[in-house]
């Protein structure tokens, strides 16, 4: 019996981490201190931005800087429509409106073209996702926001790694939001980050995250703003660290398997393998394929899962979820987003995958398409 093959598998080791666990549980200070310190400044420098400010995951990331662009009743956000539905849970909750955005013809990731026909007078963000770690055209983005005078609130959620226009992802926009949940490229278990040049969100971000408390000489708090408790903490950001040590390598061992796809899965018919545009390097936090409309993908992931290979939908097409029919969307009002949350298939990507896994797979793959 073949072994099972998951989606992803977390690249953290118990030898890494033994030590700090330990100094950890010594010290007493289980919450925000040194190591979540250390996991903000190793993000930041990586990503090359001036600030990084943990959280407890990517969708309180994501309501902390909405919060702080101040966004709330009565405003609009554009935000793509293709993606994980916490990036249009997150908009709810501020009690704005969600204006779903499409993705390109050829691309996942926003059209900017149909973003600038969405803008009125309401909208107070743009808030990009780079899908699946593939990064958004962030240039177009910035120079629209830019000639509207709005923030760009980037989800970032699974791009640590990528980049686009010669910057990482995390430093486009005002702010980018990262997740460290076990299936992005680095993990914390559950965590997340937002990552800024500016200064003045910076502390507006630690503010709001740690209950809205600020020390003052007097007294040990006063509480200045309704914030919320969306700190990380030190075992989880002990994690992250280890994983940030040798980030480089785990991004380019992530690459190499997906090259390796991009040569197995290229001839097999009715499925095309995405590539980056020129500007762009990817995380391939998930390798995705696109199949012909044609071809069942949620039998295809059935008889792969009976076959012991686990696969997923690449994401989702947020406007056809129930939660989102009271703003009135209709099928084929975003046709691009709703064609790829239909015909793409996550393949497992997991770290130092074997040259004969990934074989297996597509040798599966294959196999499952030749009998339709
Ligand atoms: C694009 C995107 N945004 C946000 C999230 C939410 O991340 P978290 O689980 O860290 O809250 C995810 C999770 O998969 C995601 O893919």
């Amino acid at each position: 019996m073949n072994e099972r093959i998951p989606i992803i598998r977390p690249d953290v080791a118990m030898g890494d981490l033994e030590d700090d666990i330990r100094t950890i549980l010594e010290s007493g200070i289980l919450t925000s201190g040194k190591y979540v310190a250390e996991f903000e400044q190793l993000v930041a420098n990586w990503v090359g931005v001036d600030h990084g400010i943990a959280t407890s995951s990517a969708t309180t990331a994501l309501h902390l800087a909405l919060t702080v662009a101040g966004v709330g009743p009565g405003d609009e956000v554009l935000l793509s429509d293709f993606t994980y539905p916490a990036t249009a849970n997150v908009v709810v909750q501020t009690g704005a409106t969600p204006v779903f955005v499409d993705s390109g013809t050829s691309d996942l990731s926003m059209d900017p073209e149909h973003a600038k026909a969405l803008v009125s007078e309401k909208t107070r963000v743009i808030m990009p996702v780079d899908p699946l770690g593939q990064p958004a055209d962030h240039l177009s983005l910035e120079r629209l926001a830019n000639e509207v005078g709005i923030h760009v609130v980037v989800d970032a959620a699974c791009a640590l790694g990528a980049s686009r226009a010669s910057r990482r992802c995390g430093s486009h926009g005002d702010m980018g939001c990262f997740s460290f949940h076990p299936r992005k490229v680095v993990t914390c278990g559950e965590g997340g980050m937002v990552t800024t040049d500016d200064p003045v969100l910076a502390n507006q971000l630690r503010l709001l995250r740690n209950h809205g408390a600020r020390k003052t000489s007097t007294r040990a708090f006063e509480f200045v703003e309704a914030g919320f408790n969306y700190r990380l903490s030190e075992i989880p950001a002990a994690m992250g660290i280890s994983q940030m040590r040798r980030i480089d390598e785990i991004v380019s061992d992530r690459r190499m398997t997906a090259a390796r796809y991009d040569s197995e899965v290229s001839s097999l018919p009715g499925v095309q393998i995405l590539n980056p545009p020129a500007d762009a390097h990817w995380s391939y936090q998930s390798y995705v394929v696109l199949f012909d409309e044609s071809i069942d993908r949620d039998e295809v992931m059935s008889r792969m899962n009976q076959e012991g290979i686990e696969t997923t939908v690449g994401t989702y097409a947020c406007h056809q979820q129930p939660v989102f029919s009271k703003w009135g969307y209709r099928p084929g009002d975003l046709p691009n987003s709703d064609r790829f949350a239909n015909t793409t298939l996550t393949l497992p990507l997991i770290p130092r995958m074997a040259v004969s896994q990934v074989e297996r797979v597509v040798e599966t793959l294959s196999s499952i398409l030749g009998s339709f």
